[in-house]
């Protein structure tokens, strides 16, 4: 029996701000359990559910260092034995993350927590799978700070890329001082980019997080074929193509998949009529219409209507969107908008909403079920990112018969078949250059085949619809990865 633990700032159904919490949430459960126990180790933010809260227990807490406190709660849930580390000076609040500054302190506890945890419990995992920066330090301390001890002996580690962007990145001072890691990871080649200037005091130094992760982790994974390598160049590294390119043997890319039990058109709770690939296109127009009711939209499934579900953010692709809105508005169409984040996108929708109130109905705001009815309800899903590591907005759209109109990069490249009008192939849209015009020449396309080719719009989505994005082939591939190492 392997044992994997998973460590996390994110997991559903627990916490969520993006596509991170529906892996961690989803990919631990498709292991077969004769084989492998998965568990997953979380921060016990106060925002968590009461629902979930009041089932949890405690099993063990101590003073980290002699001086911090660590509780550690367990839930098992659907199988899977989840532990929270609790500390409320910490996480309380209601929401995950607060601003960078904070966050750092945070997470480099919950790292480091993490390890004092884990002899106490009883479960000493075999690999130890991190997450993005915020459980990057764990490799790290595993190398320093926890090394001498026999019961972490021959404990591997995985660290996963799901957005480079996002590093746990300060100076060293500062870095140093809420980590408490010994002076020599804070050097060129460890935490800090070999390309410092060094000839500033050490203190004032740029370290990262990540970076750390990179170097002191076994394997390192990121969530498409097309974003491991495009990391290992200066223009998607973020700063770290140097320690990527140097370790890309032990550099993997692993598609994400989906939860097909949570994202089913045909048992979905969330949506007004629930589907399957027989009778799609009407119970479809039922979904649409039922969702332009619900948003103020004028009722008509024959208006050709498009989707965003995003993070508001610059690495959405909204600047494009925004490019293209008046052009897009002087066409018959609708355009459905839910999302959260920068101000400034958030501005945008909500301008454009007041400017073309039949056309435009955006929701700012986070809603889980909203999104559902969205998938379900649109006809393409505008995912036009300038990066994406992966996407799931993509996929869940695939699985709904919506069709996705991509950016071709990272993840969107690897799992949108392009549509080509000469063998009538293809699962969605897809433009190769960063251009608001090449957008709107795909949403042309795409609109002109809804009024004008129905067939062929039809067929586009069946093939959708086909395609098999749950976690059955990666599983396989992290399995051979947990075996192997
Ligand atoms: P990222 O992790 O970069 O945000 P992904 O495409 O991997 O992008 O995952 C996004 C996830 O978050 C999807 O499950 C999507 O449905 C969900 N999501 C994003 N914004 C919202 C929102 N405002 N309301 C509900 N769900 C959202
Ligand atoms: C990140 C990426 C997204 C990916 C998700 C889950 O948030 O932006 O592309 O799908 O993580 O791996």
């Amino acid at each position: 029996m392997r044992k994997v633990l998973f460590a996390a700032s994110e997991c559903v159904p627990f916490v969520k701000t993006g596509g991170l919490a529906d892996v961690v949430g989803s990919l631990p459960k498709v292991f077969d359990k004769s084989e492998f126990d998965i568990r997953v180790m979380l921060p016990m933010y106060e925002c968590i559910k009461d629902q979930y809260k009041s089932q949890m227990q405690t099993v063990y807490y101590f003073q980290m260092d002699n001086i911090v406190y660590v509780g550690v709660m367990k839930l098992e849930l659907d199988g899977i034995t989840y532990y929270f580390i609790d500390n409320k000076q910490y996480f309380s609040g209601s929401k995950p993350y607060f601003d960078l500054f904070t966050d750092l302190e945070r997470f480099a506890y919950f790292s480091k927590a993490v390890l004092s945890a884990l002899p106490l419990i009883g479960f000493r995992p075999d690999i130890i799978h991190c997450h993005d920066w915020q459980s990057a330090l764990i490799p790290v301390y595993l190398n320093t700070v926890f090394q001498g001890d026999p019961f972490f002996q021959g404990i591997r580690t995985i660290m996963t890329i799901h957005n480079i962007r996002f590093q746990g990145t300060w100076n060293v001072g500062h870095l140093q001082y809420v980590s408490r890691l010994p002076h020599e990871v804070f050097e060129p080649t460890k935490l800090v980019s070999p390309f410092q200037d060094t000839s500033l005091p050490k203190s004032d130094w740029t370290a990262s997080m990540l970076r750390g992760g990179l170097v002191y982790s076994d394997w390192i994974t990121t969530v498409s074929n097309s974003y491991a390598y495009e990391i290992q160049t200066p223009q998607f590294s973020d700063g770290l193509d140097d320690i990527l390119l140097c370790r890309n043997q032990r550099l993997k890319g692993i598609v994400n998949g989906l939860d097909y039990q949570i994202w089913n058109p045909e048992t979905d709770a969330n949506i007004a009529e629930t589907y399957n690939i027989e009778n799609f296109i009407a119970k479809r127009n039922a979904n649409k219409i039922a969702l332009q009711k619900e948003l103020g939209l004028n009722p008509d499934p024959s208006v050709f209507t498009l989707g965003i579900v995003s993070r508001l953010t610059d690495q959405k692709g909204l600047d494009l969107v925004d490019q293209i809105m008046d052009q897009l508005c002087e066409t018959r169409m609708n355009l459905v908008v839910l999302g959260t984040g920068d101000p400034h996108y958030e501005n945008m929708f909500r301008h454009y909403q007041s400017k073309y109130p039949n056309k435009i109905a955006a929701i700012i705001g986070y809603s889980e079920e909203l999104s559902h009815r969205i998938y379900a309800g649109v006809d393409a899903l505008l995912v036009p990112s300038a990066f994406e590591p992966c996407g799931l907005t993509q996929l869940i759209s695939l699985r709904y018969g919506t069709v996705p109109i991509v950016h071709e990069i990272g993840g969107l490249k690897d799992t949108v078949q392009p549509f080509n009008q000469y063998d009538n192939t293809g699962t969605g849209f897809g433009f190769k250059g960063y251009h608001s015009q090449e957008l709107m020449d795909r949403i042309n396309h795409a609109m002109y085949l809804f009024y004008n080719d129905k067939a062929t719009w039809n067929g586009i989505q069946k093939r959708a619809m086909e395609q098999d994005w749950s976690w059955k082939n990666s599983c396989e591939v992290y399995r051979q990865l947990y075996l192997g190492m």
